[in-house]
């Protein structure tokens, strides 16, 4: 298994160009299965999880064909509309297939994902979903099986703030008979982006980034063409690198206004911060404070930067508190980079990050999951020696060639083939 050497001490200075966001690309494809025909999308990042997408599009009968950041997406009715357990187990997203094939074709059978590194993570908010829309549904043999003649509109509203959830709900309620008014929906960006292809293909919906968001079912979508939404993830992640580096770093082609809780929060701890109209500047710092973060669902500050932060705040002058409000069991980074030196005490869901500047030393790491990787990239990057982050593929699944982007700022770093 591939694992990245970093070597740590290098100030991080220069622009880098943000790819388009993952979490925004994989509900986005699943929604071509409302529509036969030919959907093109731009800016789609070369990730593991877009190409185990494509893969399960290509066995519901989709051809997929990439060129350059494009990629086209052929579909056609699937011979049976399955998502099997070989390939939703690669990646949970792939549970975002059961509303489209199940508003589409009247019937689905999609694997449950089973557990994840980060939590229990169940689906039962997106199977309660279907269900309220009208379909019948039976788990059996580890496969949700669902089934409707026609998915009829409802008032429904969400126990907890889903990401996939609402995703879910809206590609299934878009052919759904009738209105659908969804409460408490996510207002992530990358819900936003999939309601703009959706309505692209013919969808009517309102409200998209509020907590109520009402779609009015229609008879039939068609194919058009969209340009998936930046990945704010990773513009955090580039930001944060300049940061913990002490480096000048001009992340480009990303939507600030999607980052604010983390422009607010590196304001805080001292760092100054421009914002361009498509770019965001993190300017050099000699220290920063630590600050306190709760993550919760947007535009509060998001989970998904949580364990970079941590990283960041390792180097703070001062304490920090950090609160993981989404998962249950986010802080397998933790003990990593106590291994790296860090001064951390986790408790359940808070970890008390002391910080230690400049006390941090290489080590061989092991990455646990996909924001856990990238927390220990940017740990090395600070850290005085060699860092080896082994199992690197968990970052192959979420960022687009990080090493390069970093190498481009004038780290020291690389990948190392098993
Ligand atoms: C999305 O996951 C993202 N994944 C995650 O990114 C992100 O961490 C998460 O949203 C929160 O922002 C994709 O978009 C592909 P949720 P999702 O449903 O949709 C609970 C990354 O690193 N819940 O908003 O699965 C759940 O356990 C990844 O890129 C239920 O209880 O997250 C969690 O506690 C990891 N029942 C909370 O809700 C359900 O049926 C929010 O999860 C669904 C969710």
């Amino acid at each position: 298994m591939d694992s990245i050497v970093v070597t740590g001490g290098r100030t991080l200075n220069g622009t880098v160009q943000v790819s388009g966001s993952k979490n925004a690309a994989l509900p986005v494809l699943f929604a071509s299965l409302l529509a036969d025909g030919e959907h093109r999308f731009d800016n789609v990042p070369r990730l593991r999880d877009i190409d185990s997408t494509e893969e399960l599009l290509r066995s519901l009968n989709c051809s997929t064909e990439r060129d350059g950041n494009t990629l086209t997406v052929g579909v056609r009715r699937p011979d049976a509309p399955v998502a099997p357990y070989d390939l939703v187990r690669k990646m949970r997203a792939s549970i975002l297939c059961l509303g489209p094939l199940l508003t589409r074709y009247g019937e689905a059978r999609v694997s449950l994902p089973g557990g994840c590194a980060i939590g229990t993570r169940p689906v039962d908010l997106h199977v309660e979903t279907m269900q309220r829309l009208g379909a019948d549904i039976d788990i059996e043999g580890g496969y949700v099986i669902a089934k409707a003649s026609r998915l009829v509109g409802e008032r429904i509203t969400f126990e907890k703030v889903t990401v996939g959830g609402t995703e879910n709900a809206l590609m299934a309620a878009v052919l759904a008979q009738g209105t659908t008014v969804l409460e408490n929906a996510a207002k992530e960006p990358e819900v936003v982006d999939l309601v703009h292809y959706l309505r692209a293909m013919g969808a009517s919906i309102d409200g998209e980034g509020t907590s109520v968001i009402t779609i009015d079912g229609v008879d039939e979508l068609r194919p058009n063409r969209h340009r998936i939404v930046p990945d704010r993830i990773e513009a955090g992640t580039l930001l944060i690198a300049g940061a913990i580096t002490g480096g000048n770093v001009t992340v480009e082609g990303c939507v600030p206004v999607h980052l604010q809780a983390l422009i607010d929060k590196l304001r805080e701890c001292g760092f100054s911060i421009r914002t361009g109209s498509e770019s965001l500047t993190v300017e050099a710092a000699a220290s920063w404070q630590g600050a306190d973060v709760t993550t919760a669902p947007y535009p509060a500050f998001p989970t998904d930067l949580q364990a970079q932060f941590m990283a960041l705040m390792t180097q703070a002058d001062g304490t920090s508190v950090i609160t993981e409000g989404i998962f249950e069991n986010r802080f397998m980074h933790v003990q990593e980079l106590v291994r790296l030196g860090a001064n951390i005490t986790p408790m359940a869901q808070v970890a008390v990050v002391r910080g230690n500047r400049g006390e941090l030393s290489g080590a061989a790491v092991m990455a646990t999951d996909l924001r856990a990787s990238a927390s220990l990239v940017l740990a090395g990057l600070a850290a005085e020696g060699e860092t080896q982050v082994n199992r690197i593929y968990h970052l192959d699944r979420g960022y687009e060639q990080l090493e390069r982007k970093l190498a481009g700022l004038g780290a020291k770093i690389r990948r190392v083939a098993a």
